[in-house]
């Protein structure tokens, strides 16, 4: 189903206090992303067509994280209820015709289809003027309360905590506090909201008594307490990311990957992980990673900003960072790190080694203790391997160096210049061997040791 063209009014003028955070509390991320942001994904999803932000402090962190988007930011001074905040957005919206759906930045996990129900619902041929998205939580708190006529989604009344009476607190269905309404009663209806409540604060719920007193009859729908869970503290923000990895730990074991320990990896919003692919515990998928398929990932791995080929094997104890490419069938085993590099077809860095700006041809065998020396303390240089090449252990490859196809590099050289292909490049010094020098050296120390 595709919904109509609707706004969206992302409520984030709250202080956020409980975070104890200079960063604003809805640029948290959960899964690599700023909770926002999570939400812009899902409304854009959807096709939402405006997006307007509320912010109090922090306008331009705001407007940092969303640019680039279709998203604006209206700011409210002084925090005087959700009802005040909604209007806020009034002239960001100017000249838009159609719904808005009223979202709260700390609340990310609404899902899309939820929202479109709720269009759905505001469309209906009964016309209810406004929608509201209820939940029944375990523990019903100090949420709002929403009361429903017997047997029927309309609803008799929205009651906030504070003025409720016993019997109202009882009632177990809950008031989301997202809510979908036509812009152009919205407007007129926010209007017409006061502030005489034990608060002392303009209530978005109340919207729902001016509708009725026009005669319309707003209706609840029901989501799960997952989609309404909001983050007030880190707590909070701990719950919502545990309770999204083991969201996506089961779609990406749905859609054919072996998750050996489901609960020990850890994915970002964006991580994409190709079929029959097999990860082992502990492994941690930061922000920007695409794997292929049939790729082992074995404990203990590391990635970020990176992509990974078919058939390739990572780790135990790989550190891949931005910009390294693991083409098809390449190997990186143990305390292996690569950064801004190429590792071509089948090549393999098995043990021990840092790879950063180099490009590695095709397979290429980087010996165990290789080390690029990319870096003099001010500026980047480049490796470059060619294919084939075998580099011996315990390298050190001063870039900029190319090495060429199918040259061999001694175990323990220190490689300053360029070595042609199939040439050996060695630079160490000469071993020399005395005989007999350690059986002299032990007879010497020992006489000295008994005289002492
Ligand atoms: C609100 C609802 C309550 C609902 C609950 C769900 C009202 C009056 N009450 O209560 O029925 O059960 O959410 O969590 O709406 N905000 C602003 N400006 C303001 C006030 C709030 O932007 O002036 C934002 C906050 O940043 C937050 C959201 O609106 O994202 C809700 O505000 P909050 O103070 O948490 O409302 P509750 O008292 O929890
Ligand atoms: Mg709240």
């Amino acid at each position: 189903m595709t919904p109509p063209r609707f706004a969206v009014v992302i409520l984030a003028a709250g202080q956020g206090t409980r975070m104890r955070s200079d960063r604003h509390k809805v640029l948290h991320p959960i899964a690599g992303k700023p909770m926002l942001v999570h939400l812009l994904d899902t409304v854009e999803s959807i096709g939402a067509a405006r997006s307007v932000v509320v912010v109090g402090k922090g306008r331009e962190q705001i407007e940092a994280a969303v640019s680039g988007r279709a998203v604006d930011t209206a700011v409210q001074d002084e925090q005087l209820g959700t009802a005040h905040a909604v209007s806020m957005a009034k002239a960001a919206l100017a000249g838009f015709d159609g719904p808005v759906v009223i979202l709260y930045g700390d609340t990310p996990f609404v899902r899309g289809e939820t929202i479109a129900t709720m269009l759905e619902r505001l469309a209906a041929g009964d016309s209810p003027g406004v929608v509201v998205l209820a939940f029944t939580p375990a523990d019903a708190k100090s949420y709002g309360r929403v009361i429903l006529e017997p047997g029927s989604d309309r609803i008799a009344a929205m009651v906030e905590y504070k003025d409720a009476t016993p019997d109202q607190r009882a009632v177990g269905l809950c008031n989301s506090g997202m809510m979908a309404a036509h812009a152009r009663d919205l407007w007129r209806w926010l209007d017409a909201v006061g502030n005489d409540n034990a608060a002392g604060e303009y209530y978005l719920p109340d919207v729902v008594a001016v509708a009725r007193g026009e005669g319309r009859h707003p209706v609840a729908i029901e989501a799960a307490e997952a989609e309404t869970a909001g983050v007030n503290s880190r707590a909070e923000l701990a719950e919502l990311e545990r309770d999204w990895q083991a969201r996506r730990r089961r779609e990406v074991m749905d859609s054919g990957v072996t998750l050996v320990d489901p609960d020990s990896v850890w994915f970002s919003a964006d991580t994409v992980v190709g079929r029959d692919c097999m990860i082992e515990p502990h492994v941690f998928f930061g922000p920007g990673v695409s794997v292929g398929e049939r790729t082992v990932i074995r404990g203990f791995s590391h990635l970020e900003g990176t992509t990974v080929g078919d058939g390739c094997e990572v780790g135990p104890f790989a550190r891949l960072r931005p910009g390294a490419v693991m083409e098809r069938g390449s190997k990186v085993g143990n305390f292996v790190e690569m950064k801004k590099a190429v590792l071509g077809e089948g090549a393999k860095a098995n043990h021990l080694t840092y790879l950063g700006d180099a490009t590695i041809g095709a397979k290429a065998n980087i010996g165990a203790g290789t080390i690029t020396c990319n870096y003099d303390g001010f500026f980047k240089y480049r490796t470059v391997i060619g294919a084939g090449a075998f580099i011996g252990s315990n390298s050190a490859l001063v870039a900029p160096v190319t090495i060429g196809e199918g040259a061999i590099v001694g175990a323990g050289s220190v490689v300053t210049g360029d070595v042609p292909g199939d040439a050996l490049g060695i630079a160490r010094s000469d071993q020399r061997n005395i005989g007999g020098w350690a059986a002299d050296f032990r007879a010497e120390q020992k006489a000295k040791k008994d005289q002492a």
